[in-house]
């Protein structure tokens, strides 16, 4: 039973206003003690025209006796409810425990058409930490909107175009070796693509064969093409690797290479709408009306370029999904580019921009050094996640040395711990990458969680079988009572997250749930000698509901649990 809507029914019918209205009014108070839900009176007055005091008062009286409200109270101009903790607690739980995982699951989407688009990595570059925000924030976004009943669609927008790729296949041709890029393609790349920028400061020459090499590929010449194809081919194997490991996949993997085709009918549209103008050689797009620089959609040597790709992209999402929203999870850094084409689109009529939204997210910062994409100190995602596994598997070793599932515990918790630190904070924030938090299984941590969860399991596979009639009336403290509202938090958390494109919302109610569970641990024995019958029993459904909710809760963020650690 959902007891908001009973409550503003009830509401409405007393007072003839609106329920819809009533629903705007209702709060949840900052406090437990002040009642479940508060109800402010001020905006009846004048309708009902008499004062809020009075008005919270009648209401509070017409409440008494009712089954599930235990009491109304007025105070000040506002009604404050408390429910009947019993028939609260025995809902809430029946449901959880029927609908198991899909609890909190709704058709709230309406099957509308999301596009969400993340990771987007380089070829032949190192899939760095930054790309792993993106992935974290937008593998969780994918399945929180999957969640609520959207039609949901996974884009990998490749950077597998533009001019660099002139200087790779310069490169390669110059100072490839393929035994090192069998063993190490992307590794193999970089060197030489880095050996290039050096070589060409001293030989500026190499800069034009690079232009020629990226022209004859946009010309789709044979040698150059294939080139490219295994450039992206070996890129895409390591990729791969990467997503295997954090269970992550993709509907599309259309980069920006596939948009190249697609591009003249983009600045023709432009052209037709008066909307390009020259600049130095270039042909762009104003946009000061906006206060920001103009978007270049044609370069002066005729060359597209990322924004004119972008453009192009979005029109054929549209016409290929006609999306409800466009999502593009992508770092602040590319704020500006953002805004510039989406100006664009806006200029040129198309209706449908409105939909496209980045969803940007900081930096990551490792306590000494920032990242950088070109040189040596590149931090590569790979060796991250296996540095997160090997650290879990080490504090395993130490602390429970006789676990059976060391490998698999390892794996999961040190990946949900990488995983979870990209998605602990609101996205903006820049990340401080650190061992010692993400992998502290006392702090806010996704080993505290599982290892929570974990714990919750190990109860009931020790329980046994549950006589699932349990009577609620006798586990009503606040600390069961607390986690019992909790539980019925969760709808709330993962609407605000997709309304927010904010995991960091589910993120953050899984940990207080667990926190308050481990409270609850502490305070309500349940298989200890001497506990009744029906208390054993009510807990015991109380922790299997909180284990269905955090392990869907943890699904969402791209977590997986663990039975036992
Ligand atoms: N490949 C780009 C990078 O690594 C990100 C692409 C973002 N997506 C887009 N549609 N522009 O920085």
């Amino acid at each position: 039973m959902d007891y908001k809507d009973y409550t503003a029914k009830k509401i409405s019918e007393l007072s003839g206003i609106d329920i819809a209205e009533i629903k705007k009014l209702i709060e949840t108070p900052p406090e437990q003690k002040l009642g479940d839900l508060a109800f402010p009176c001020f905006t009846l007055a004048k309708t009902m025209r008499k004062a809020p005091q009075i008005i919270a008062k009648e209401l509070s009286e017409k409440f008494a006796g009712d089954m599930y409200i235990e009491k109304a109270e007025a105070v000040g101009g506002y009604l404050n409810f408390f429910y009947n903790k019993a028939e609260f607690t025995k809902s809430v739980i029946d449901e959880v425990l029927e609908k198991g995982e899909n609890y909190a699951k709704s058709d709230f989407g309406e099957k509308k058409t999301v596009l969400v688009e993340y990771s987007s990595p380089n070829i032949a570059k190192p899939f760095h930490i930054g790309h792993l925000f993106t992935t974290a924030l937008g593998h969780s976004l994918a399945r929180i909107y999957d969640f609520l009943g959207y039609n949901v669609t996974r884009l990998n927008h490749l950077g597998d175009w533009g001019t660099q790729f002139g200087k790779l296949i310069c490169a390669y041709k110059l100072w490839g070796d393929d035994e090192a890029i069998q063993k190490d393609a992307i590794g193999e790349l970089l060197r030489i693509y880095v050996k290039f920028h050096e070589e060409a400061e001293k030989n500026p020459e190499l800069e034009v064969t690079a232009r020629e090499h990226f022209k004859r590929l946009e010309d789709g010449a044979e040698e150059e093409t294939a080139l490219w194809q295994k450039f992206r081919d070996l890129s895409l194997k390591e990729f791969e690797r990467v997503y295997d490991m954090l269970g992550v996949n993709f509907d599309s993997y259309n980069g920006e290479s596939f948009y190249s085709d697609k591009m003249p009918e983009v600045v023709e549209i432009l052209q037709d709408k008066g909307l390009l103008t020259e600049s130095d050689g270039a042909k762009v797009v104003d946009l000061s009306e906006l206060n920001i620089p103009p978007c270049i959609i044609l370069k002066s040597d005729g060359a597209t370029i990322y924004a004119t790709r972008d453009i192009a992209a979005a029109l054929y999402r549209h016409r290929t999904y006609d999306f409800y929203k466009n999502i593009y999870v992508v770092g602040t850094a590319q704020a500006l580019h953002f805004q510039q084409i989406f100006a664009v689109m806006e200029k040129a009529g198309w209706d449908w921009a409105k939909g496209c939204e980045h969803v940007n997210f900081g930096l990551v910062k490792f306590p000494d050094k920032k990242l950088s994409t070109r040189h040596g100190d590149v931090v590569f995602l790979e060796d991250v996640l296996n540095e997160a596994v090997s650290k879990t598997r080490e504090i395993i070793e130490k602390n429970t040395p006789d676990m059976e599932n060391k490998d698999e515990v390892s794996k999961k918790v040190g990946i949900g711990a990488v995983l979870y630190t990209f998605l602990k904070n609101s996205r903006e924030k820049d990340i401080i990458f650190s061992w010692d938090s993400m992998l502290d299984f006392d702090g806010e941590s996704a080993p505290y969680v599982q290892y929570s969860y974990a714990r919750g399991r190990s109860i009931l596979r020790r329980a046994g079988e549950i006589d699932e009639n349990a009577d609620f009336s006798a586990v009503t403290s606040p600390d069961e009572y607390a986690l019992v509202t909790m539980l019925s938090g969760f709808y709330d958390a993962v609407l605000l997250s997709a309304e927010k494109n904010e995991p960091f919302y589910v993120n953050r109610y899984v940990t207080n749930l667990a926190r308050q569970f481990n409270k609850f641990y502490v305070s309500c024995p349940i298989l200890k000698e001497g506990i009744p019958e029906n208390v054993k029993n009510a807990r015991l459904m109380i922790v299997k509901a909180v284990c269905a909710v955090i392990k869907s809760a943890l699904y969402l963020l791209g977590i997986e649990t663990v039975e036992n650690m």
